[in-house]
C-alpha cells in the first residue's frame, strides 16, 4: 500500500464519515436492488449493521500504514462472513456497489485516483477476509 493510496483513502473516508448514515442506507438500497439474492443473508437490524460496518472501516482506514496488527481481526471477520452464507463472488458485487455509493456521495471529489485507491484497499480487505474463511475451514 503506497502512502499516496493510504492518503487518498484516509482523506475521502474523513469526508464520508459525517454522511455515513445516508451513504450506508444508499449502499444497502443499491445492493439489494442490484443483487436481490443477497438480501436474505442480512437477518439483523440494518442500522446496527451499518454502525458495525462503519466501525470496521474506521479500524481498517486507521491501520493503512501499519496493517499487520489488524490482520487477525479481518480474518475472523471473514470466517464469520462464511458463516453468514457470504460466498467468494459476493465480494465483487459488494465492492462495485460500495464504490458507486461513495462516488455518489463525494461527487467530483471522488476522482479516478480516489476510486482506484479504494478499489486497492477493498481488494486487500476481501482477500484477507476470504483467507480467514478458508483457514477457518481447514
Ligand atoms: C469487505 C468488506 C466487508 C466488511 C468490512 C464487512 C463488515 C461487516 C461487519 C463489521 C459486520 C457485523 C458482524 C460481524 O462483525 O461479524 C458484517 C455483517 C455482515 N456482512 Fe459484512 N462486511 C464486508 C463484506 C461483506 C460482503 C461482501 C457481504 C456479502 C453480501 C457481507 C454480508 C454481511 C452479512 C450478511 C452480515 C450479517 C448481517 C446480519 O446478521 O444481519 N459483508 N459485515
Amino acid at each position: 500500500m503506497s502512502p499516496q493510496t493510504a492518503a487518498l483513502v484516509r482523506d475521502s473516508w474523513a469526508e464520508i464519515v459525517p454522511m455515513r448514515k445516508r451513504v450506508c442506507a444508499d449502499f444497502y438500497h443499491r445492493l439489494f436492488a442490484r443483487y436481490p439474492e443477497l438480501h436474505p443473508l442480512f437477518k439483523g437490524d440494518i442500522e446496527r449493521q451499518t454502525a458495525l460496518f462503519v466501525t470496521m472501516l474506521n479500524t481498517v482506514v486507521s491501520a493503512l500504514d501499519n496493517p499487520e496488527p489488524v490482520i487477525p481481526l479481518i480474518k475472523t471477520l471473514g470466517a464469520r462472513h462464511a458463516d453468514y452464507g457470504v460466498e467468494d463472488a459476493d465480494y465483487d458485487k459488494f465492492s462495485a456497489v460500495l464504490l458507486d455509493s461513495f462516488a455518489d456521495a463525494l461527487g467530483e471529489r471522488f476522482t479516478p485516483d480516489v476510486r482506484a485507491a479504494w478499489a486497492a484497499v477493498y481488494a486487500e480487505l476481501a482477500v484477507t477476509m476470504r483467507r480467514g474463511a478458508e483457514e477457518a475451514v481447514h
